[in-house]
C-alpha cells in the first residue's frame, strides 16, 4: 500500500505536477484530481496518453469517489492495448498520424515507382502442366501447414454470425469451414499415400478475433473438429486495436461506456506477427514444415487451386508464391504489380484496383489498367492467398 502511494507520488512528478497538491499546470485537470487513484505504470500510461494528445479521454472524469473502479479499468484496457501492439499504443497512434497526415496530403506512396506485369505461372485447367503441377502439390501437401484468417466482423456483409459458418453452396449446407477441414484431410489422406508409408497430420491454425473466436469454438466442437483430430487445430486469437475519432488520431471513446476505448480487429496481417510470437511458426519449421498456405473464410473455390499453386511454388523453389485469378481491367479487386523504384528496389504487390489506374496513366501508359488480348488485365487480381516457404521466415 504504501509503495503505491510512493508510485502515484512520483508519477505526479514526473507529469510535472506538484505532488503535495499545488497548482496544476498540465492540460487535464480532471485526471490530475484522480491521480492518487493510480499505480505508478498507470500514471506512466497517463504520462503517454497526454503526450500524445488523448487528453479528452480524461475530461469527463469525475472526482475522485465516483467510478473510481471503472476509472482503473480504463487503464486495465490501456495496457493491454499497450502490450499487443509492437513498440506499444504510443508506436500505434504516431504510426496512425503519420499514415493520416499523409493521407490528408494526397500524398502517392508509389512515388518514385513504375508499375509493370510480374513474371509468373499461367495454369490452365486440365492441360498436362497443370496436371503435372497438381501432382507435384499434392505430394507436397504433407509438408505444409494451413493458415485461415477468420477475425474478421464481415460488417459489409451485414451478417452477425461468422463467414465461417455460412453455407459454401446449397445442396449440403456444408460450411466453409467444414469445406476447408475436409479439403485439408483428403490432400493429407493423397499425399501420405503417394509418400508410402507417412502419417503426418497436417497442422490447421486459424486466426480469431474476439468477435469470432467462441463462435469459431463452438462450431469446431459441436462438430468434432468436422473429422479432423483437435491437436491438428491451433486457434490464434488476435487483439484488437484502439479505433481512431478523428485526423489527428485522437483515440475514440465507446459510445456506450466512457470508461472504456473503442476497439476493432487490425485486420488480417497480424496473422504474421501472432504466428512468430506464439512459436507456432518455429515448431513447424523444427517438424519439417516447408510451406505456409494463407487463405481467407469465404473463398469457396480455392482449395480447387491449391494442390497445382504448392506444385508451382514446389517445383520452381518460389519462397513467395501468390495465387491470382484472371481480372477484367478497372474491376474492384487489386491487381498483382511489379514495382521497379527510381534507385532500383524492385517488389511484387497488391495494388488496390483505386490505384492501379491512375498509377498506369502517371507512368506512361495512356490507357491505364487496359484489357490485353487475353480480354482480361495483364495485372492479375489478388486473392490474398500466398505460399511462404518456411527457409525464408524468421529472417
Ligand atoms: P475482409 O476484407 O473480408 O474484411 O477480410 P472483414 O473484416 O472480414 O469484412 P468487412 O470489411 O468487415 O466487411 C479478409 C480476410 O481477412 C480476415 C477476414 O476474416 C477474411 O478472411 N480478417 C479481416 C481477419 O482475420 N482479421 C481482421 O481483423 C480483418
Amino acid at each position: 500500500m504504501a509503495s503505491g502511494v510512493h508510485a502515484a507520488a512520483d508519477g505526479v512528478a514526473a507529469l510535472g505536477i506538484s505532488p503535495a497538491g499545488g497548482e496544476w499546470a498540465g492540460p487535464c485537470p480532471a485526471l490530475r484530481r484522480n491521480l492518487h487513484l493510480l499505480s505508478h505504470d498507470q500514471v506512466e500510461l497517463a504520462k503517454m496518453l497526454l503526450n500524445e494528445g488523448q487528453g479528452h479521454l480524461f475530461e469527463h472524469w469525475p472526482e475522485p469517489g465516483v467510478d473510481d473502479d471503472k476509472k482503473k479499468s480504463f487503464f486495465d484496457q490501456v495496457c493491454r492495448l499497450n502490450s499487443s501492439y509492437p513498440g506499444g499504443l504510443a508506436a500505434y497512434i504516431q504510426n496512425a498520424k503519420k499514415l493520416l497526415a499523409e493521407s490528408k496530403a494526397g500524398q502517392n506512396p508509389y512515388d518514385g515507382f513504375a508499375p509493370s506485369v510480374p513474371s509468373g505461372e499461367v495454369l490452365t485447367f486440365g492441360d498436362d502442366n497443370f496436371v503435372s503441377l497438381e501432382a507435384a502439390g499434392v505430394k507436397e501437401a504433407h509438408n505444409a501447414a494451413f493458415v485461415l484468417v477468420a477475425g474478421g466482423l464481415g460488417e459489409r456483409l451485414g451478417y452477425k454470425g461468422i463467414k465461417v459458418a455460412l453455407p459454401r453452396e446449397t445442396t449440403t449446407g456444408k460450411c466453409f469451414l467444414q469445406h476447408y477441414i475436409e479439403s485439408i484431410l483428403a490432400l493429407q489422406e493423397a499425399s501420405c499415400k503417394m509418400e508410402g508409408e507417412c502419417h503426418t497430420k497436417i497442422p490447421f491454425a486459424i486466426m480469431t478475433s474476439d468477435d469470432t473466436n467462441a463462435l469459431t469454438i463452438k462450431l469446431l466442437e459441436s462438430n468434432s473438429y468436422f473429422g479432423m483430430e483437435p491437436s491438428q487445430v491451433k486457434i490464434l486469437k488476435q487483439e484488437k486495436v484502439a479505433c481512431l475519432a478523428d485526423n489527428d488520431a485522437r483515440l475514440a471513446l465507446d459510445p456506450n461506456d466512457k470508461y472504456k476505448i473503442q476497439t476493432k480487429p487490425h485486420g488480417h496481417g497480424d496473422v504474421h506477427s501472432l504466428l512468430y510470437s506464439s512459436g507456432l511458426l518455429e515448431q513447424w519449421k523444427n517438424t519439417g514444415r516447408r510451406w505456409v498456405l494463407f487463405f481467407q473464410d469465404t473463398n469457396g473455390l480455392l482449395f480447387n487451386a491449391i494442390p497445382s499453386a504448392l506444385g508451382v511454388s514446389a517445383t520452381k523453389g518460389y519462397n513467395v508464391n501468390s495465387l491470382a485469378v484472371p481480372r477484367k481491367a478497372k474491376e474492384a479487386i487489386g491487381g498483382i504489380t511489379k514495382l521497379t523504384h527510381v534507385d532500383g528496389r524492385t517488389m511484387v504487390i497488391n495494388v488496390e484496383y483505386n490505384q492501379l489506374d491512375p498509377l498506369l496513366r502517371a507512368t506512361g501508359h495512356p490507357d491505364g489498367d487496359a484489357n490485353c488480348e487475353t480480354g482480361y488485365s495483364p495485372y492479375p487480381g489478388n486473392i490474398n492467398q500466398v505460399i511462404l516457404q518456411t527457409d525464408i521466415l524468421e529472417q
